[in-house]
């Protein structure tokens, strides 16, 4: 399948639902029409080009001037097998909850704690998409994509996509113009779970012990407790990077405010939490228009209905200004922000 539009509405395109247009927007399902559709467009050079997956990390402040390409290739299938592994290849344009919830029915471990985040199977290592203490990086084995500059496909190993948190390869260099088509997953048969992130041990013991599904199911009721669902309330999960900071700031904000949840985050660095952050600076809840802060989780900025994206990210400033002010801390958008 493929699908060309002019001046198209990205709202069903993004999670904020904001209603920004793209100029070219080009959807594909194979990526065999993809160098076809390209070659028929000799434009696609001179405006600007965006790589969009399924638009659950991205704000849009503006209309989109340009290309938008949607790799949007199904497929799950399992490629290979050992003793103790499936490498399991599955399309960008899958839906990532639908893979991890398969990976779960074939008793196949690594995912079950990433159950609920929104996206599709493609922007997974792009943002390596993480919670509950794992990182989908640990379980990438190869990416496969097209490289609009030299027109051909590669694949990129894991271990070469400079993954970091919520960062690889594919935000810097590749930025544009590597289009993930696919990517293989290693994931165990026997690996160990991991539930050592906050409640979650605690609410997979009330379902009756650790196994998959009881993990997938209380990771499910530890997001829906804290993040709004972005068929209801748009949003883009969290809105800014937890701050990674280096010790001796850590333990000089930790000694002025002794209740500061602190992480380790690597050699002589910790990580803050930029949610307790905004909470503290009294951002929970607040509401300017259709721009707001989620009730439950203030590292969440929502769209009550009719927000525009400029509204939506002029809000996402005041707070980065006002924990600026109150902690001296720069928070970062986690949130691809188009247009300003
Ligand atoms: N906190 C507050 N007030 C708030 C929000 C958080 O005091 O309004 C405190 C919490 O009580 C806790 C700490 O801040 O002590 C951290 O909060 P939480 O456990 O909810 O996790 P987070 O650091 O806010 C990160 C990820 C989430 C992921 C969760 C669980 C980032 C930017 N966010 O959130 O990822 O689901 O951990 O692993 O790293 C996303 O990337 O979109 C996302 C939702």
């Amino acid at each position: 399948m493929i699908r060309f539009e002019e001046n198209f509405s990205l709202k069903a395109f993004n999670t904020f639902g904001v209603d920004a247009k793209a100029r070219y927007f080009f959807e594909f399902t194979e990526l065999e029409d993809l160098p076809v559709f390209l070659a028929s467009f000799p434009d696609w050079e001179k405006v600007p080009l965006l790589v969009m997956g399924g638009g659950s990390n991205l704000l849009f402040t503006a209309d989109f001037e340009g290309l938008v390409l949607h790799a949007n290739i199904p497929g799950i299938c399992q490629v290979k097998e050992d003793r103790n592994y499936v490498w399991v290849e599955v399309g960008a344009g899958e839906i990532w909850d639908r893979f991890v919830a398969w990976c779960v029915s074939q008793r196949f471990v690594g995912l079950e704690n990433l159950s609920l985040i929104p996206g599709n199977v493609g922007s997974a290592p792009v943002q390596n998409i993480g919670a509950y203490g794992v990182e989908v990086c640990d379980l990438v084995d190869t990416v496969k994509g097209f490289d609009l500059k030299t027109f051909t496909d590669y694949e990129i190993p894991g271990a070469e996509c400079r993954f970091g948190y919520r960062d690889s390869i594919f935000k810097h260099e590749l930025k544009n113009r590597f289009i993930v088509t696919s990517v293989v997953f290693r994931l165990d048969k026997f690996a160990e779970y991991k539930l050592d992130y906050g409640d979650l041990k605690a609410e997979v013991e009330r379902r009756g012990g650790e196994n998959l599904n009881n993990i997938r199911e209380a990771v499910i009721a530890i997001r829906e407790s804290k993040l709004p669902d972005p068929e209801r309330l748009g949003n883009a999960g969290s809105f800014f990077k937890n701050p990674v900071v280096a010790n001796v700031v850590a333990e000089q904000l930790k000694s002025q405010f002794p209740a500061m949840p602190l992480y380790p985050a690597g050699e002589g660095k910790s990580k803050l939490a930029a949610g307790w952050l905004i909470d503290q600076c009294g951002w929970k809840g607040f509401r300017d228009g259709d721009a707001g802060v989620h009730e439950k989780q203030a590292l969440v900025i929502v769209n009550h209905g009719k927000a525009s994206g400029a509204e939506l990210y002029a809000l996402a400033l005041k707070i980065q200004e006002s924990v600026r002010k109150q902690f001296n801390v720069q928070l970062e958008p986690e949130v691809n922000i188009l247009g300003s």
